[in-house]
């Protein structure tokens, strides 16, 4: 049997899976000791951040493109120019997102599917000058 081919969105269960893992991502940032360097980085309210990167990756993961209509044109690396991003910073964030995901109990394959595409963007959010999008400037 053929099985259609399921975009990352589809399988994580649509607009309420996304929103979930972003939920638990932000609940990590918020409580992991190892992640009080970026969690000091953000505002003290979460939720407006929940909102931005469940929207946000909704359209990353194959759904409903949205987060220009709602919050205007974003461009990931630019967006985080203010902060200062190296090494530490990027896989503080990225262990967040790990963690998150094991929360969800989703299959292996998706996870590093999805974590692989993180580890990527959270690459070219460093601000400390080694990335390729610092060296352009
Ligand atoms: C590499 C480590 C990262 C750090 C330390 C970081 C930190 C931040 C901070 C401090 C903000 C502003 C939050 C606020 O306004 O309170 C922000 C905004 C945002 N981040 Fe990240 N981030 C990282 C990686 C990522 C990645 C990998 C993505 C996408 C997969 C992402 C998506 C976003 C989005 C969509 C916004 C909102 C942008 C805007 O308001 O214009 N971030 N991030």
């Amino acid at each position: 049997m053929t099985e259609a081919i399921q975009s990352p969105y589809e399988r994580l269960g649509g607009d309420a899976g996304v929103v979930r893992l972003v939920e638990l991502f932000y609940d990590r940032m918020d409580t992991l000791p190892e992640a009080a360097t970026i969690r000091a980085l953000h505002a003290s309210d979460l939720a407006p951040m929940v909102d931005k990167l469940s929207v946000f990756l909704i359209g990353w993961m194959g759904g409903p493109e949205n987060y220009t209509k709602r919050f205007g044109r974003v461009i990931i690396p630019a967006a985080h120019e203010p902060f200062p991003i190296g090494p530490s910073e990027r896989d503080q964030w990225l262990l967040c997102m790990r963690r998150a995901l094991e929360d969800l109990k989703i299959e292996d394959d998706l996870a590093e599917m999805l974590m692989d595409g993180f580890g990527r963007m959270a690459e070219m959010c460093r601000t400390d000058g080694t990335d390729g999008a610092s060296s352009r400037r």
